[in-house]
């Protein structure tokens, strides 16, 4: 296949797939996201919304200055201040590319922008120019455009690439589209912009139809060359199309699409691992490529027909995306060159030996009470580590817990406010109600809890426990996480873990919002 052929993989998990309610991450858990998707061999990071907030800033800038295989790209909308503050941003990048965009449906130029068409194509093409003056690699997208008329499209997308755009991104903002129509529309647009050879083209779907993977390839069949989505479909309401999909997809069917992508396939599953273990938000067991029944076989034809040849039940190899791939189960015997090696192989490195020595710290720990320590395990401990090293104004001293048949639940803890111990003890409907009601009576956040998931993260019943605590307060929304062989432990962990997010947190902008 010729290079013409080559879809470009712009991944936004950072971007729109922060947008998702809850899955704020830190700065230091967002450069570990875009070294793994470095790893993964995308081709252009999308590290954020420069403009949004201060740490939404430093987070693109860190990237930026950090990743040098794959482009890092911020957003901005089609204004100055946002896109001089993503330029900004990306003054360090290798590669760097902004990313400005203007809503171009009637519904959303009338009621949010109150824009006449005329004007949007002007700002569109003031911003562009702005943006080309200060980054060679420009892209446009036309928010809602799956909303928007053909001939306004044809009009601004022919402006834009006037102006210096080199990419031109058809978003279907409110996953409205249906494949065939989606097609049609890219097929359309590619054959009536007169300058349309100028530009790749670009699709961004959201889910909320289920439809986001299937519109992207049928786009990419009509001539899209760039898919932006997201590790684990991860993104605003029901998300974006899932990367792994996408490329499985175009890898998988090669014969039919005719197209392929630069994505390193066996690091798939360990950036989703990753993704989701950062972000609270589980991978459900029947999802396509990284849910864990995948590749499983439950009924005994297709087993059999699997043991005599694998290709009778399976398109692809769990291999290929990174499953069985662990060689070397760890133990407590293993030493710190070996963690250090296996950590590596799973695409996380450690920033200095003292952050390598408090993981290892821990891993011995928990190779005390766990026999085999399995990828997933060590995937868990360091995000642990790492977030132990985030701001704590809380920290769990103690915790002590009573349940019995017939009895009421008892909680005591002891937790550190800011270097202060203090203890409390609750009663609750349950050991975890009376740990969460423990603590909260002496952080008093009163936020209020809106999802508690525990995950066994390997089998076995010495499993660590991987649990997610979902809180939330006056409309802001934090996910806390937390591992441990102890379930009780593990959530009030994530409880305190999702406290401390609460407290450090500063709000910040949505980029679809009409003023900063
Ligand atoms: O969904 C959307 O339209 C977006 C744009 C900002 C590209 O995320
Ligand atoms: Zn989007």
């Amino acid at each position: 296949m010729s290079s013409k052929d080559r879809v470009i993989i712009f991944d936004t998990t950072l971007r729109d797939g922060e947008q998702s309610p809850g899955a704020s991450m830190t700065g230091e858990e967002k450069l570990r996201i875009a070294k793994a998707l470095e790893r993964l061999r995308v081709d252009v990071i999308e590290a954020g919304f420069a403009i949004a907030s201060p740490g939404d800033f430093a987070a693109v800038k860190a990237i930026a200055d950090n990743i040098k295989d794959s482009t890092v790209c911020s957003l901005s909308r089609a204004l100055d201040a946002d896109i001089d503050r993503a330029a900004e941003a990306l003054k360090g990048a290798n590669s760097g590319r902004i990313h400005t965009f203007i809503a171009t449906s009637p519904i959303h130029m009338q009621h949010k922008l109150r824009m006449q068409p005329d004007q949007v194509v002007e700002q569109a093409v003031h911003a562009v120019k702005r943006a080309r003056n200060l980054c060679a690699d420009v892209e446009f997208s036309c928010e809602d455009a799956g909303r928007s008329e053909l001939d306004f499209l044809c009009r601004i997308i022919e402006a834009a690439i006037d102006a210096g755009a080199r990419t031109i991104n058809i978003p279907d903002t409110v996953g409205y589209a249906i494949p065939h129509q989606y097609a049609e529309t890219i097929r359309q647009l590619l054959n009536r912009v007169p300058n349309a050879d100028k530009a790749v083209f670009s699709v961004h779907c959201h889910n909320d139809l289920g439809l986001a993977v299937a519109n992207s390839l049928a786009a990419v069949v009509a001539g899209a060359r760039q898919v932006e989505c997201t590790i684990n479909g991860l993104g605003e309401r029901a998300g974006n199309a899932a990367l792994e999909e996408i490329v499985m997809a175009i890898k998988t069917r090669a014969d039919l699409l005719g197209v392929y992508t630069n994505i390193d396939t066996p690091h798939i599953l360990s950036t989703s691992r990753m993704v989701s273990g950062i972000t609270g938000f589980p991978v459900q067991p029947n999802k396509a490529i990284v849910g864990a029944n995948a590749f499983a076989h439950e009924s005994g034809i297709h087993q059999d027909g699997v043991l005599k040849h694998r290709e009778t039940y399976e398109i692809m190899s769990a291999q290929s995306v990174g499953w069985n791939t662990n060689k070397m189960v760890m133990g407590k015997h293993s030493g710190r060159a070996a963690f250090r090696s296996r950590l590596e192989e799973l695409g996380i490195t450690l920033a200095g030996e003292a952050e390598l020595n408090a993981a290892f710290a821990r891993f011995k720990e928990l190779a005390d009470k766990k026999h085999e320590i399995f990828d997933e395990d060590l995937q868990a401990l360091v995000s642990d580590t790492l977030a132990e090293e985030a701001p704590e104004h809380f920290k769990l001293v103690t915790l002590e817990v009573a349940s019995k048949t017939g009895e009421v639940p008892q909680a005591k803890v002891v937790v550190s406010v800011d270097g202060a111990e203090q203890h409390a003890d609750a009663q609750g409907s349950g050991p975890v109600d009376a740990a969460f009601k423990a603590i909260e009576a002496i952080a008093a956040s009163e936020a209020s809890l809106q999802l508690y998931s525990v995950n066994a993260i390997t089998q076995g019943t010495d499993s660590q426990g991987e649990v997610t605590v979902r809180l939330e307060k006056g409309g802001r929304i934090v996910n806390g996480n937390g591992a441990d062989t102890d379930i009780l432990v593990a959530s009030a962990k994530a409880y305190i873990n999702a406290l401390n997010l609460m407290q450090a947190g500063a709000p910040k902008a949505h980029p679809q919002a009409a003023d900063v």
